[in-house]
């Protein structure tokens, strides 16, 4: 069950610049607040609004043990802005076995997540 007010994911639709008819997301920012974390609420969220989005890929950039298990989709693709953030710090899961092997591209994001300062070095974040 979700509760309103304890966790918050936000989707903004991504484009890969080689597969722009691929329908993408980038899942940023993904909070619990601290007393309901490590409850799977997360994982709950997460669930429920890919079911609703139905995407072919979505993307997340963060640490490896809050994201590498669920986005385990091996790839190819940039992040969207120039930044220090090292790939192995962008994670991709696919929703179609195999739809990201062989695209090797750039992405491109609008709006808010435009802006590099929202892509710094998971270390520097928080
Ligand atoms: C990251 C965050 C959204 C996870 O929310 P959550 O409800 O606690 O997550 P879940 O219980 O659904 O767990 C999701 C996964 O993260 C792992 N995880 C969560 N918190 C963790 C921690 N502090 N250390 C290690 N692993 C952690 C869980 O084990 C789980 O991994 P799995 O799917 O491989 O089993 C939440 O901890 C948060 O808001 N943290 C503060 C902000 C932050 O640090 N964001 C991450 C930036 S990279």
């Amino acid at each position: 069950m979700i509760h309103k007010g304890v966790a918050h994911a936000c989707y903004t639709p991504i484009t890969i610049d080689e597969a722009p008819d691929l329908k993408c997301y980038v899942l940023a920012p993904l909070a619990v607040l601290p007393e309901f974390q490590r409850k799977g609420l997360a994982t709950q969220l997460m669930d429920l609004v890919e079911k609703e989005l139905q995407p072919d890929v979505v993307f997340i950039a963060g640490e490896k043990h809050h994201y590498g298990r669920r986005y385990n989709t091996p790839h190819k693709i940039g992040l969207p802005v120039k930044s220090e953030m090292p790939l192995e710090n962008w994670f991709a899961k696919e929703f179609k076995a195999g739809i990201l092997q062989g695209i090797v591209s750039n992405t491109t994001v609008t709006g808010p997540y435009s802006n590099p300062k929202q892509w710094a070095h998971p270390s520097e974040q928080f």
